[in-house]
């Protein structure tokens, strides 16, 4: 008698940790503090739900080193429920036959009308939705200290690529850092999106980066581009050598250099330090490429899982696309909703012109898929443009062969 008595007890716990239990793994490489704190909105929401997080953290920007952990999950038979992903790396992991399908919560939820066009390309294979899309950002940004450009004489914010390197030189010769940067090739090349569209345009960045058309990728005009990056070389402190993308954020944050040109995953490192926009920074785009935008999404790339977790990877997906957390998350983000019926209120000066500059961009056809960050092109293409853009930025291949170089990457 005492013993079923136990027994019951121990099943009925057995039961109720069963419920608790419910779980999801999740791979993303948000590391920093600003980030760490937008990935704490989603969590919370999570936990809220009762579904336990199981954090999978791999630090490195642009997600290469995410992808290679990633790769040994999957070959061993065992990926996370949900891995933050970006443009082609999904749709290269859709090829693979690994990913969830997630179309009957899509269609109750009615993805297809709220989810950008240029968003769902990635999203979807075979007509099939594998990913839940959590943001919007874009890398032709640049993030000023306002009291660094005060004491500089800088007044107004460049507008042109002249005015820029005019506004550059100021900075330096007061004393500061010109241009705070990190050298590891997927911050060179989130440099190298910016000047690109600053220089030929979206015309020229859709032949050179989408098209991978040769005649314009060993231009006259990429070498243009190049010789530009150069001129950015200048700027960047003798330290710069693998400096990680938000210790540089810190130095403009902190008054040690005037401007850092990054996606607006910036301006996540400027709230965390409690840093108000038009205040004490200033973020407007690359001079040049008013008007244009150069995007990327992480999205939230569903892995097969057996039934026992695939409750709970549901849970989150749909956590993801409920538009006050749209609000909620990319508010802290620095990103910008990856719906369309996302109100704007919630968002500070910057995030409003970063919706405002997405949705005129769209209409406008001047919305193009970040290189650096995988929407443009494949990784297998993307590494080859990345290895010429570092090797010129680090003065060991001439701007014409770095041109020759892209060319030969994309073939
Ligand atoms: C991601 C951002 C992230 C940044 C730096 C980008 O590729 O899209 O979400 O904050 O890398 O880690």
């Amino acid at each position: 008698m005492k013993r079923s008595l136990l027994a019951i007890v121990a099943s009925a716990t057995l039961a109720t940790s069963a419920v608790a239990a419910e779980s999801v793994e999740v791979l993303h490489w948000w590391t920093s503090g600003g980030e760490a704190a937008a990935l704490g909105v989603l969590k919370k929401d999570l936990e809220g739900q009762g579904v336990t997080w199981n954090d999978m953290p791999v630090a490195g920007g642009g997600g290469e080193a995410a992808m290679t952990a990633l790769r040994a999950r999957v070959t061993s038979g065992n990926p996370p429920s949900a891995v933050q992903a970006l443009g082609f790396d999904i749709t290269d992991w859709a090829k693979q036959g690994v990913v969830a399908d997630l179309n009957s919560l899509a269609k109750a939820e009615n993805w297809d009308k709220v989810v950008p066009t240029a968003l769902q390309k990635f999203s979807k294979y075979d007509g099939k939705w594998i990913a839940a899309p959590v943001n919007v950002h874009s890398t032709n940004w640049v993030w000023a200290n306002k009291a660094v450009l005060e004491k500089a004489g800088v007044k107004e914010m460049p507008a042109t690529w002249d005015q820029f390197i005019a506004a550059l030189d100021k900075v330096q010769k007061a004393g500061f850092i010109g241009l705070a940067h990190g050298g590891q090739a997927w911050q060179d090349a989130t440099l190298f999106d910016g000047v690109v569209l600053a220089t030929g345009g979206v015309e020229f960045y859709n032949k050179a980066f989408v098209q991978k058309d040769p005649k314009a990728l060993n231009s006259a005009t990429m070498v243009k581009a190049f010789d530009r990056m150069k001129q950015l070389r200048s700027y960047v402190d003798k330290d710069f050598s693998n400096r990680d993308w938000n210790l540089a954020s810190a130095m403009v944050i902190e008054g040690k250099a005037g401007f850092q040109i990054m996606g607006d995953w910036a301006k996540g490192e400027f709230l965390n330090a409690k840093k108000v926009p038009n205040k004490d920074f200033a973020c407007f785009r690359v001079p040049g490429t008013q008007g244009m935008v150069s995007f990327n999404s992480d999205q939230f790339l569903m892995f097969k899982v057996g039934a026992a977790s695939a409750g709970a990877q549901l849970k989150l997906a749909k956590a993801i696309m409920n538009p006050s957390f749209q609000s909620a998350f990319n508010v802290v983000k620095g990103s910008v909703p990856a719906r369309t019926d996302v109100p704007n209120t919630a968002f500070d000066a910057c995030g409003k012109k970063g919706m405002a500059d997405l949705a005129e961009a769209n209409k406008s056809g001047k919305l193009v898929g970040s290189m650096a960050h995988g929407h443009a092109v494949p990784a297998s293409i993307k590494n080859g443009f990345y290895d010429a853009i570092t090797a010129q930025f680090n003065g060991s291949m001439t701007s014409a062969a770095a041109a020759k170089a892209m060319a030969q990457a994309a073939e």
